[in-house]
């Protein structure tokens, strides 16, 4: 009967609290997602079961106990920050539901379950690709501040290092809480610093913040640059940044301005159903976890158990809005390009255009 032919999605994420833009954006991938493929692969009818964990790891694992046991999801999927997606792992290895991550990135997750799959990417990946531009473009000394948690830890550690390999200085790495954090002591320090450049990584949401108060405390004017992940000029905020944001050059993995035909259609697809919203590098997490998802299931002829399903997401080649993806059977992570961006006017927006790309980059977290 119908309820038994259901394939459940149990799509974890934070829709209210600091990181509901993260939720916001993957949600609406995910359905725009599903408008465009149909709700029913295989046979099998498709549901997405959305639940709202505001990002706090207690909750994320009591919703996914749920999800589990009593709603008897197929697949976990969403995971807007670290602590969430690590809170969630032992559940995916004791029930064998794979647990597909579309946003945490910090390298270590993917090593937490071997059901976990990710379709974001890893600090390591798009921090190591700053660490080779900025040393050959002007930047010979740093100091980094960085959000104090996994993804920040790891965008310090393989940025300094790479910077370091390639002969820069980096004179202080300074770290600032996750929580409502407040930029201005650490800026002043930096402006004591007078390094080259600042590097900086901020959880999706977080830029705009910091942004601002880069530019009210004078630090262009003192002759320090900003170079960044591109979390800090994410697609959903960077337009309401202003022309201090000109110029910025960060490394990452996603822009909404990404020539490719695919990317147009998707970007044309995502705001035609979303009231003009801009996707951003989570959106395009969430649009291709879905994806791996619905290929999986295919491949498996809608049988769907965790074991075949996870299998089947392991080594899917495709075609994303981001460019070519794989998912490495092995590390079960995103392989994929990684771009250098500047801030640009186009059409009279503000947006991340690509100049420079590394291709086909895996996770250097796992190269050890
Ligand atoms: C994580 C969250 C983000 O919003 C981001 O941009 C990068 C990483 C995280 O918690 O893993």
């Amino acid at each position: 009967h119908a309820q038994a032919n259901t394939f459940r999605i149990g799509l974890i994420l934070p829709m209210t609290g600091q990181q509901a833009s993260t939720g916001r954006q993957i949600e609406a991938a995910a359905r725009l997602y599903m408008a465009q493929n149909g709700d029913t692969v295989a046979g099998r009818k498709i549901e997405l079961i959305v639940k709202d964990d505001t990002a706090t790891p207690d909750v994320t694992k009591r919703l996914a106990q749920e999800l589990i046991v009593n709603d008897k999801v197929n697949v976990i999927a969403g995971f807007g920050v670290t602590p969430a997606a690590l809170a969630a792992a032992p559940l995916a290895t004791q029930s064998k539901t794979p647990q597909v991550v579309m946003a945490a990135a910090t390298s270590s997750i993917t090593e937490a379950s071997p059901y976990i799959v990710r379709t974001s990417f890893t600090l390591p990946q798009v921090a190591v690709v700053m660490g080779d531009w900025a040393p050959k473009n002007g930047v010979k000394s740093v100091v980094t501040l960085v959000s104090d948690y996994g993804p920040g830890n790891d965008a310090e550690k393989y940025f300094t290092e790479r910077f370091q390999l390639n002969g820069g200085k980096v004179i202080e790495k300074l770290r600032v809480p996750l929580r409502n954090p407040d930029f201005a002591p650490f800026l002043q320090k930096v402006r004591d610093d007078k390094p080259d450049a600042l590097f900086v990584f901020v959880p999706s949401g977080a830029g705009a913040a910091v942004m601002k108060q880069f530019l009210e405390r004078g630090m262009s004017k003192a002759g320090i640059r900003l170079i960044a992940t591109g979390d800090v000029t994410d697609d959903d905020q960077l337009n309401d940044m202003g022309d201090g944001a000109l110029g910025l050059v960060t490394s990452h993995h996603y822009s909404a301005a990404h020539p490719s035909a695919a990317n147009k259609k998707f970007v044309e697809a995502f705001q035609k159903a979303n009231k003009g919203m801009r996707p951003n590098f989570m959106a395009v997490g969430g649009y291709d976890g879905m994806r791996v998802i619905y290929e999986a299931l295919k491949q498996t002829k809608g049988q769907g158990g965790g074991d075949a399903l996870l299998a089947a997401m392991k080594g899917q080649v495709f075609e994303s809005p981001r460019g070519e993806v794989l998912i490495d059977a092995q590390t079960r992570d995103i392989v994929q390009d990684v771009y250098l961006r500047k801030v640009e006017r186009k059409d009279g927006q503000l947006y991340n255009v690509e100049f420079d790309v590394l291709k086909a980059v895996k996770d250097p977290g796992k190269a050890k």
